[in-house]
Parts: C-alpha cells; structure tokens; sequence
C-alpha cells in the first residue's frame, strides 16, 4: 500500500486526478469504478479540465459507480446518478450510455444487485477503483457489519453517515435510510484501487482502516488485503 500525505485538498485533487488520467491514458477503454461525497468532487474537476484541454479521451471509458439511495432517481438532484453527470459526465467526453450507477428506484433491489454484479463481470472487471471513505470506515455504502458483504446489495444506512450526508440534504429526515452498494467483491477485484479522504476528522478512521485489525466493523480495512492500493491524504 502506498499512503501519499499531502498539505492541501487541491494537491490531493490534482494528484488523484493524475493517477484516473494515467489509466485512462495506458488503457483508453478502461473500466473507472467512481465515488460520490465531497471528497472527488477537486478530482473530478481536475480531470474535466484534462479534457477540455485535450490531455485525457474520455471517449472509450465505461464507468461504474460505487453506489446510489433507495428511492432516488436520476432527476433528483440528490441522487448519486444526479451528482455524477453534474460534477462529471457533463463536463467530459464520456459516452453517457458506457456511465453506469446502481439504480435506486429498483422495484426490486436485490434482481438489481445481480444486474449489477453482471454488468460489471461482463465488462471484464473495474480497472482502476476511486474510493472516499466515511467516518465508521464504510466504502461505497458498505457500513460497519458482523460481515462483509461480497454483492451490490441494498444496506440500511448507519445513523452516523445519515447524519453526515445530511449536509446535502435541506435537512436529516430528508437522507434516504436505505441504499444500494456494490459489494467487496468487485471493489476488491478492481486491478487498482485509489482512496482519497481529506480533513483532520477522517485521521482516526484511515489509522484504524490501514493499520488496525481486518474487520468487517471497519469496512475499509478489508483494502489491506489488496495488493494495489493507493491512499492520498490531506489533513486540510
Ligand atoms: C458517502 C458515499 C461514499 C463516500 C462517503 C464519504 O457516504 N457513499 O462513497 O466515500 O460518503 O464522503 P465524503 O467524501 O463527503 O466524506
């Protein structure tokens, strides 16, 4: 594992955006695994800066997306399908049809899974997989377990990231209680992995996630197992 510390959220920003661009660059019909929160939103912003500059093609891409809430869909400007065309799709030459997200409104969350899973399988895995990662150590919306959970399955949300995702929301009653998340299986089959997380709060958890036991009480740790992880870090 190489855990990269750097000074500031730009710097973490450009470098993550660096590393997406190299592989898509090596592989122009690579398969990117990409992540929501706050955290890839400089990531996102860099990379759609390398292709207006003509740096980075995004043209041959297939994306598949960590995770979405139960209930919304693409109009709501919070779902997660939302937040990636906004913040990304939009803004780079990807074909919108090879740009995949769980789908949330899923009469049945569980056939989706396996779509999921499929999809993904039938792609020839992820090549490179973008993480953040939440304060009780979840990945995609894999919260703390007895468990760890190998399929996109739905998952009941943990108080504490409802909480912490309340702050996109107008207020807490409004952040759906259930989600749909790819599972570790595809995440820990993903040739690469990159975990970005920024701020002095997220300091504790990547300590306990990387240097502490494998639990499935702290999703993340099950990344020590991986043999190509990559971890930038900025405190501020
Ligand atoms: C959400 C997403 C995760 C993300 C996490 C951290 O819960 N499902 O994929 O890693 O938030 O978000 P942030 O980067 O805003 O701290």
């Amino acid at each position: 594992m190489k855990f990269i510390t750097t000074d500031s959220y730009d710097k973490l920003s450009r470098m993550a955006a660096d590393l997406i661009a190299a592989q898509v660059i090596i592989k122009p019909d690579c398969v990117l695994g990409l992540a929501t929160g706050s955290s890839p939103l400089g990531t996102y912003a860099n990379l759609a800066k390398k292709c207006a500059d003509g740096d980075v093609d995004f043209s041959h891409v297939t994306s598949v997306n960590l995770d979405e809430y139960a209930g919304l869909d693409g109009t709501n400007d919070q779902s997660y399908r939302y937040f990636m065309d906004t913040n990304l799709f939009s803004k780079i030459n990807i074909c919108p049809e090879k740009t995949h997200v769980p789908n949330g409104c899923a009469d049945d969350l569980a056939s989706e899974g396996a779509r999921y899973d499929e999809l993904i399988a039938s792609l020839g895995g992820i090549d490179l997989q973008l993480l953040g990662i939440g304060l009780d150590g979840h990945i995609g919306f894999n919260e703390p377990d007895e468990f760890f959970t190998k399929e996109t399955h739905e998952v009941e949300l943990d108080p504490s990231t409802i909480e912490a995702n309340a702050r996109f929301f107008a207020s807490k009653d409004d952040v759906p209680t259930k989600a749909i998340t790819m599972g570790m299986m595809s995440i820990m089959q993903a040739k690469k992995i990159l975990l970005i997380a920024n701020g002095a709060n997220k300091k504790d958890i990547l300590d306990k996630a990387f240097n502490g036991p494998i639990t499935p009480m702290v999703p993340a740790s099950i990344l020590q197992l991986h043999s190509d992880v990559t971890v930038i870090y900025s405190e501020n």
